[in-house]
């Protein structure tokens, strides 16, 4: 059967400040996610969170974009967000900055990730979920599950991998995009994705068939706000296994906690911590910046699953590594790099601090 998996997440209210989800609002959504199970409009589902963000895992036959899935998600994080407000929840509402929904949740603040399949005799995928950081923090990992021979062994010894992947790139300043194939072209991508503010992995597929393998949410939420809302907390669907990356080589990537941009108040740098569901709560300067891993297998649609991928003592060296890194990188303070480049800090709350003293500077002899 053709099934479609969407992922569609958005941060209606944190719990304390923007640390974690509010259960009452996950009892919210899955109430209403059952009654469109039993509708028929959805297979079946599982509400997650990660960090403050609120998180609709749904699968279906209607395939991506649909209008009635979105809306869906939509209702539901309006549902979510009455909840955030009767209980004063901080930013209750945040993501949601449309009034009206219009046949598609693109653009409205909630970030989302789809894909469409034909399932396989057995069909194994890897939901990733991060909070305090945006989409472009999955270039690195991506690269290593499908274009790095280091990462990953398949792409040496396996022959259903052994041409390589074509990555579907977007830039999100410019709203353009473009299809790069490894290992032809693994430097022109490289030079692309190096700049992961704006050069961002959309999709990958395998290139000896076009299956798609993996599909990230790339919504920049500041940039469409035109003002600062919060970093985009993005997600990601990896299929797994039999000719795509196995398992192991999809979490691989994860055991080096990369810098990325998020952290407190979006504008810091700071390590991608991979931990359980139970430790999905930044604190910490809120971070660091978290990634969790929901391991699924489908059968005829439905989800067996979620299995906490990153719960495993295989992963403590990276977390351990993380605090270290998060150690060094915070003494800069408000310090660049450990502060972002001023290019990124545009989308954040410091021009209007500039803005007030722009008229005492004067003129260098
Ligand atoms: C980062 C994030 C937090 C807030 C910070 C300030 O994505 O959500 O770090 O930016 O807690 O929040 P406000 O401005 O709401 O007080
Ligand atoms: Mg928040
Ligand atoms: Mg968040």
């Amino acid at each position: 059967m053709r099934v479609t998996l969407s992922v569609i997440k958005a941060d209606v209210g944190g719990l304390v400040g923007h640390s974690r989800v509010h259960y009452t609002l996950m009892e919210k959504a899955r109430k209403i996610l059952e009654g469109k199970k039993k509708e028929g409009l959805i297979l079946d589902y599982r509400v997650m969170a990660c960090g403050d963000d609120l998180q609709l895992i749904m699968t279906h036959t209607r395939f991506i974009e649909d209008e009635e899935i979105h809306r869906t998600a939509w209702e539901t994080f309006l549902a979510a967000t009455e909840v955030a407000k009767q209980k004063k929840l901080y930013g209750a509402g945040q993501d949601l900055l449309k009034d009206t929904f219009s046949g598609n949740i693109k653009g409205m603040g909630p970030g989302f990730a789809e894909m469409c399949f034909e399932e396989r005799p057995s069909e194994p995928v890897i939901v990733f979920m991060a909070d305090k950081t945006e989409p472009g923090a999955w270039n690195l990992p991506l690269f290593r599950m499908f274009a790095d021979p280091f990462n990953t062994a398949g792409l040496v010894i396996d022959p259903k991998m052994h041409d390589g992947f074509v990555f579907e790139v977007h830039d999100v300043i410019e709203h353009r995009k473009i299809k790069l194939r490894t290992p032809e072209e693994t430097y022109d991508l490289l030079a692309l994705i190096g700049q992961p503010g704006r050069y961002v992995i959309k999709s990958v597929f395998r290139k000896s068939d076009g299956e798609i393998a993996a599909v990230t949410s790339t919504q920049r939420l500041n940039i469409m706000a035109g003002r600062y809302v919060g970093k985009d907390d993005p997600v990601m669907i990896v299929r797994c296994q039999s000719g795509f990356p196995a398992v192991g080589e999809v979490l691989e990537p994860f055991a080096f906690p990369h810098l990325v941009a998020g952290w407190m108040r979006g504008s810091h740098h700071g390590p991608l911590m991979p931990v359980g569901f139970t430790n999905a709560h930044p604190t910490r300067f809120d971070g660091p910046p978290r990634v969790i891993s929901a391991g699924f297998q489908l059968c005829n649609g439905l989800l067996d699953g979620p299995i906490d991928m990153f719960d495993d003592p295989a992963f403590d060296r990276a977390r351990e590594m993380a605090n270290r890194i998060a150690d060094y990188i915070r003494r800069h303070g408000p310090f660049e790099p450990h502060r972002l480049s001023a290019d990124e800090m545009e989308y954040t709350t410091l021009p209007h601090v500039l803005e007030k003293f722009k008229d005492r500077f004067e003129k260098l002899e």
